[in-house]
């Protein structure tokens, strides 16, 4: 029997993000599409893969340090955009910067943040990333650019599997998405006190619970469901490739298109003018039934070669994850909702300790395949995949 006192693991963490976040809450970062078969083979096929064990090599000195975008990382790992992680944990996106840069690594800030650009500047000690949607007004895509860039962001994560939106069914359940009537409204306002810990922590102490980015564009919003709807509205299903050709002339930084999940469409992210690519199917939540991303990112790589940086996402879980990644061709990897979970249970400490962690299985995962840097991480550490 273990005495189960200290989360260690990713599933750890979600453990106890369960038990302290009000279910609607809870189900809205763990859940995805429809019937979740890809949420599901997003973290199955990172186990399909077998690695092979070398011993009897040099390994006193291993490094998982990796540069991207001319900035050196301590290991190749984005803390990828999460819409509302302010919701999960007290002013969510701000602990989160601070857990990142005192890791050495990036954070993503997502465009529905509850937490601004301009509130996590103030604390971030490195630039952040920033990812948007396309909105139909344009003239708000350009806004949010200019206070993206005057926040110190160089690097853009554009996203572009989000032309509609997944149903997600847990959401739906619960209300999240309307719908409730007067018993469901009870019912799912008892969750509240039902988790007095995140009621006092994030309920009462981490207001104000706005769309940062967004409270300008819509100052008519009162609570998190007029700003859903408003964005429900603003997502443009009309976005083409000539959008991001158009995006590329406003934004002078790092462009990276996120949601790419094919040969083809990659092909035409780099021709739209993109540095860099993320292969994700945005960790399940949009068009269930589809391949994960570990399991394109080597054909991706075969199309694309070495002339552009590639990001996966979806699934990683653990540092032996993201050798996994780097070795099916992935310059770096995004991870999702670990972190949350991470924050929600223990806040940025408890995220920082998580990353540090996944820092420590990168290392052992190196060591024991036979690497001791990045740059020499490839195939040959595979054995066969389990069928
Ligand atoms: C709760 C939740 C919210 C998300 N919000 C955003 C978002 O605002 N913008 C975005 O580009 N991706 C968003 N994503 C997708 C993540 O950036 C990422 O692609 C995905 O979580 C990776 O899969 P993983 O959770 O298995 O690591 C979200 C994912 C989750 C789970």
């Amino acid at each position: 029997m273990t005495l189960n006192l200290i989360p260690v693991t990713a599933q750890d963490y979600r453990h106890l993000a369960r038990k302290r976040l009000p279910r609607n809450f809870f189900d809205y970062i763990d859940g995805g599409a429809y019937s979740e078969i890809t949420l599901g083979t997003n973290t199955d096929d990172f186990e399909k893969i077998l690695l092979k064990q070398r011993v009897m090599r040099d390994i006193s000195s291993i490094d998982t340090s990796t540069n991207l975008f001319g900035k050196t990382l301590d290991m190749p790992l984005v803390l990828a955009p999460i819409g509302l992680a302010g919701m999960m944990a007290r002013r969510g996106e701000v602990q989160a910067v601070r857990a990142a840069d005192n890791v050495n690594i990036p954070f993503c800030l997502s465009t529905v943040s509850i937490c601004s650009v301009e509130e996590v500047a103030e604390v971030a000690t490195k630039p952040f990333w920033f990812q948007l949607y396309m909105m139909r007004d344009r003239g708000y895509v350009k806004a949010i650019l200019a206070r993206a860039k005057e926040a110190g962001c160089k690097n853009l994560v554009f996203t572009v599997d989000l032309a509609v939106v997944g149903a997600r069914y847990r959401d739906m359940r619960n209300g999240m998405a309307g719908g409730l009537n007067a018993w469901g409204k009870f019912r799912s306002a008892l969750e509240y006190p039902l988790h007095p810990a995140w009621l006092f922590d994030v309920g009462i102490k981490g207001k104000p619970h706005m769309f940062g980015n967004l409270s300008e564009l819509v100052p008519s919003a009162r609570s998190i469901t007029d700003f859903k709807n408003w964005i429900d509205e603003q997502f443009d299903p009309s976005c083409t490739w000539k959008d991001i050709e158009w995006l590329r002339e406003i934004w002078d930084g790092n462009l990276i298109i996120k949601g790419i999940l094919n040969p083809e469409d990659a092909k035409l992210a780099v021709s739209a003018g993109a540095d860099a690519i993320i292969i994700s199917n945005h960790g399940g939540r949009q068009l269930d039934g589809v391949s994960s991303g570990i399991a394109m990112t080597p054909r991706i790589k075969d199309t694309l070669g070495d002339a552009t940086t590639i990001l996966m996402d979806g699934g990683v879980r653990s540092g032996q994850d993201i050798v996994k990644a780097v070795a099916s061709g992935a310059d770096a990897v995004l991870m999702g909702r670990p972190w949350v979970w991470a924050l929600a249970a223990k806040g940025q400490a408890g995220l920082e300790t998580y990353l540090n962690t996944i820092k420590s299985e990168m290392r052992v995962s190196m060591a024991l395949t036979g690497t001791t840097k990045i740059a020499d991480i490839n195939q040959q550490i595979f054995d066969t995949v389990r069928s």
